[in-house]
């Protein structure tokens, strides 16, 4: 393994002045207030609401109540000096039936919140969709459904129209493989939808939506930044053995190429994977020149690697992974998962080797570690250690050529973690969920240091002292 170099001061100006520092976040895990002011109900509303599905039953009716408190958080950006802030809309405060009436007081609030970041001086960055699909648009089948394409086209447009006059950086899309995947073919997350009936047709009309939703956002916002994300992880085969190498090769394709290849203009994998073969029944004339899109730049987001080796029972890819605390790993995170710094190194220059991508910005990394507080402080160790590491990282391939241009830590504040509930801790800010009392922890004060560099000692132990 390659050592990261613990010695090298890490200083925010090895990245150059143009070099996009900022937070990520996203609306159903921050901002509660699920039926507030005309709010239709979302998929995870639902889901979050049936018995089993989250770890010990927790939901996110208040989560962070971003809703109520987003003034204060992001005053709490400001003085961490987080120049930028990625948060999500939440299609269904917009338009509670999915498509037609627009919810008037849904815009008002993502207005309050936008005109706010800017008053503050905080760059508002927006994915438009990040996972909360309504849940009336699932009843009619959702992201199986190929209307979803036209209905996705609405919300995407509506979002330009409101807030395209303000926001000057969008992301269509958040980790499509993720919420395909968990959502249609595990049943783990939102909508709960299981099987390769229902992954195969998400998957083609995500891919048909992210490119029609980008082309809207250019044509009505010629002069924004039009982005997606993805999520990806190092895959290394578990032995040199070829079976375990060749099943390293299609884990590969379905985690890191399935969705950035056809938008490239490369076609699915399917060589690799087979079974996306099944995909033509879903194919119509004209889908691969629409499937494709020059994007402004591509968001990357990394945690962790992934070990990989031939498993004859993993129906379609014959693949499995091998679970890090299966393995002798260094150190494991909240959600065990691998702390592998290289991962981020090495999915850098994985993009950054496809010519058709611009730009790279890593538009999440971030860790969950159990934190406590102690005396009124969050002391994270394993957290401020976490992020330095990823980041040198980050320099390593950005000296070597590589076109990334930008970083934001997941998260801003501890918040809902899908179907783990609120046990990950992965926020540069601690929450007390019963009180909802903020305490920036260690990391955060760190990252505050590290972004505002000109900083005294005594205004840095004035952040020791910070505590709301
Ligand atoms: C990513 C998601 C984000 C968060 C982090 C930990 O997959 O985009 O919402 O849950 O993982």
């Amino acid at each position: 393994m390659e050592l990261t170099d613990l010695d090298t001061p890490l200083r925010q100006q090895l990245f150059g002045p143009d070099f996009i520092w900022g937070v990520s976040t996203a609306a159903f895990q921050i901002e509660g207030s699920p039926d507030a002011d005309g709010k239709g109900e979302s998929v995870w509303d639902v889901f979050t609401a049936k018995k089993g599905k989250i770890l010990n039953a927790a939901h996110a009716r208040i989560a962070c109540d971003f809703y109520n408190r987003y003034e204060e958080d992001i005053d709490l950006i400001k003085q961490l000096h987080i120049p930028n802030f990625r948060f999500s809309i939440s299609w269904s405060r917009l338009l509670p039936n999915g498509i037609g009436k627009v919810n008037q007081a849904g815009i008002d609030y993502y207005n309050r919140v936008i005109n706010y970041c800017i008053e503050k001086g905080v760059e508002p960055w927006v994915t438009v969709y990040h996972w909360d699909l309504p849940h009336v648009l699932e009843q009619k089948g959702g992201w199986t459904n190929r209307d979803v394409i036209s209905w996705f086209s609405e919300f995407v447009t509506l979002c330009a129209q409101s807030f395209g006059d303000r926001v000057k950086h969008w992301m269509v899309m958040n980790e499509p493989v993720v919420f395909t995947g968990a959502g249609y073919f595990f049943g783990i997350h939102a909508p709960g939808r299981s099987g390769i009936r229902n992954f195969i047709p998400a998957i083609h009309h995500v891919v048909l939506s992210i490119t029609a939703g980008a082309k809207i956002l250019r044509k009505l916002l010629p002069e924004a930044q039009i982005g997606t994300t993805f999520s990806c992880s190092q895959i290394t085969p578990a032995t040199d053995k070829p079976r375990d190498v060749a099943a390293a090769v299609r884990a590969d394709a379905l985690i890191n190429r399935l969705f950035i290849e056809p938008i490239l203009g490369l076609g699915y994998p399917v060589k690799e994977l087979p079974v996306l073969k099944t995909m033509q029944k879903y194919m119509l004339p004209g889908d691969e020149d629409n499937m494709r899109f020059d994007f402004d730049f591509i968001g990357i987001q990394n945690y962790t690697r992934e070990i990989v080796k031939y498993s004859f029972f993993t129906p379609y890819i014959n693949a499995k992974m091998v679970k890090a605390e299966d393995r002798k790993v260094d150190e494991l995170t909240a959600m065990r998962w691998e702390v592998y710094p290289p991962s981020i190194y090495h999915m850098i220059k994985k993009f950054d080797a496809y010519p058709g991508i611009k730009s790279i910005i890593i538009t999440e990394n971030g860790a969950a570690f159990p934190d406590v507080v102690e005396e009124g402080k969050v002391n994270d160790p394993q957290r401020l250690r976490y992020l330095q590491n990823y980041i040198r990282q980050v320099l390593k391939a950005k000296n070597e050529g590589c076109k990334v241009n930008g970083y934001f830590v997941w998260t801003l504040t501890d918040n809902f973690e899908w179907a783990e509930g609120y046990h990950p801790r992965f926020g540069l800010i601690y929450v007390d969920h019963t009180t909802q009392q903020r305490i920036v922890k260690e990391s955060g004060k760190w990252y505050a240091k590290f972004l505002s560099e000109k900083l005294s000692e005594s205004e840095f132990s004035e952040f020791k002292d910070f505590q709301n």
